[in-house]
């Protein structure tokens, strides 16, 4: 369990507070590329980290991600044009390029300089992996983390967006969290089967899991967060690894078997209540199969369908995830709800928007999640109380790792002999 303050030190993420600027030392991801299609397309609205902003990609192709509130008097930019290189407040038509100049005020005298003297609130924005990124920190801005799937051809991933309501960290959690796999998502295979999709052998849950419920946690700090090893009995003279990512502040990468397309998920904090999710599945070398993403798109995986414009899944909590109490009782189903994301947020969101954490009972099998905690409160405090940017943070080439499931022998360590299927090699 957590105290109440460590509970809110970690979940309040809004200007000002604690954990926000940790959180801002890092770059989010924040929306999909394709949501700002071609230049002087529509602007969007975008809360990131309890902050109202605007999205827009000018006459060049740049992204801008302004404040949605005009400097002038507060009108929202959304409704803004956007037109020759920047975005124009409708207003008084003041207006904005991306880097937040105030390129023009018309309603001023022509031999007034005020317009040098007013700039829009600005993030940096990169555009990279069919993801917008975006930095609220300091300046200056840190390299983009290095992420394999992010050095791919577009060809070789796939990524998805999702809104969910909880607090991130529910959703890190759920993610560094191994042991719930062999019992939340245990029958997903035969809702895949029996639904004619004829799943790669990476999506196939290995025996083992199922064979050993109870598996061995080991926590391994590293140059960009955390290694979770999770152990299983395999034969007599091997043990099965789950290896798990954690990369600061709120990425995660779950194991997949060695050679298979691998996985990724961004936990980006909308607000203390609300979090986007970017899922990722990437092949680092070659494109994807047609019937991988088929069976992505039968969103029976990580991968969740949503509304195309909100980005709501549309099994959510509004409709139970559509929970089938017939097939839970048919034993084909544990859960009865189809997909191992839709599963993931019935478990994540029916916490309610902020886990009370003061109430739970960790056990052994919970060591990841209180070791992710503990780095999250070690990083939070150094750079409250000591200034202390963190590392990881500034170190974008760490980020190249990828996660791993692999059986090896008993008498090998796991991180070593693990070593060579955790490097990323794109
Ligand atoms: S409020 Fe935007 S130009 Fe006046
Ligand atoms: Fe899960």
């Amino acid at each position: 369990m957590l105290s109440r303050e460590d509970n809110e030190l970690l979940t309040r993420v809004g200007p000002g507070t604690p954990m926000g600027a940790l959180l801002r030392c890092f770059w989010q991801p924040f929306a999909m590329s394709s949501e700002l299609p071609h230049a002087d397309s529509d602007p969007i609205r975008v809360r990131l980290l309890g902050e109202d902003l605007v999205a827009f990609r000018d006459s060049n192709g740049a992204v801008g991600l302004l404040q949605n509130n005009c400097p002038h008097r507060g009108a929202s930019l959304f409704f803004g044009r956007n037109e020759e290189g920047g975005l124009r407040c409708v207003y008084h038509g003041w207006k904005f390029g991306a880097d937040g100049t105030c390129l023009d005020m018309p309603n001023e005298p022509a031999e007034s300089d005020f317009r040098a003297k007013v700039r829009a609130v600005a993030y940096p924005v990169e555009d990279r992996g069919g993801v917008l990124w975006a930095y609220l920190g300091p300046a200056p801005a840190p390299n983009l983390p290095e992420l394999e799937w992010t050095r791919v051809p577009e060809s070789h991933r796939y990524v998805s967006k999702r809104i969910q309501f909880c607090s991130f960290l529910q959703n890190v959690e759920g993610e560094v969290d191994s042991s719930h796999v062999s019992f939340l998502h245990s029958k997903q295979n035969s809702l895949a089967d029996s639904a004619g999709i004829k799943a790669d052998p990476g999506s196939q849950l290995p025996d083992y899991m199922a064979r050993d419920r109870a598996p061995r946690f080991f926590v391994l700090p590293t140059e960009y967060g955390m290694m979770i090893g999770a152990r299983r009995d395999a034969e007599v003279d091997s043990y099965y690894w789950r290896i798990t990512q954690f990369l600061m502040p709120s990425y995660t990468m779950i194991p997949s078997p060695v050679g298979a397309p691998l996985s990724f998920t961004g936990a980006t904090p909308i607000d203390d209540e609300r979090m986007m999710g970017f899922t990722v599945t990437w092949h680092p070398d070659r494109p994807l199969a047609t019937n991988e993403v088929a069976q992505i798109e039968s969103w029976l995986g990580v991968h969740t369908e949503v509304d195309s414009r909100t980005f709501i899944p549309l099994r959510n909590r509004d409709n139970d995830y559509l929970v089938d109490r017939s097939l839970q009782r048919s034993k084909r189903s544990y859960t009865g709800i189809r997909g191992i994301r839709e599963e993931d947020l019935a478990v994540q969101e029916g916490m309610g928007p902020i886990c009370d954490r003061t109430i739970e009972h960790l056990g052994s099998a919970d060591l990841a999640v209180i070791a992710t905690r503990r780095r999250m409160l070690d990083a939070v405090g150094a750079l409250s109380e000591r200034g202390e940017v963190p590392y990881e943070a500034r170190n974008a080439e760490a980020y190249r790792v990828r996660s791993a499931a692999l059986v090896l022998p008993r008498s090998v360590e796991w991180n070593v002999g693990a070593a060579d299927a955790l490097l990323a090699t794109r």
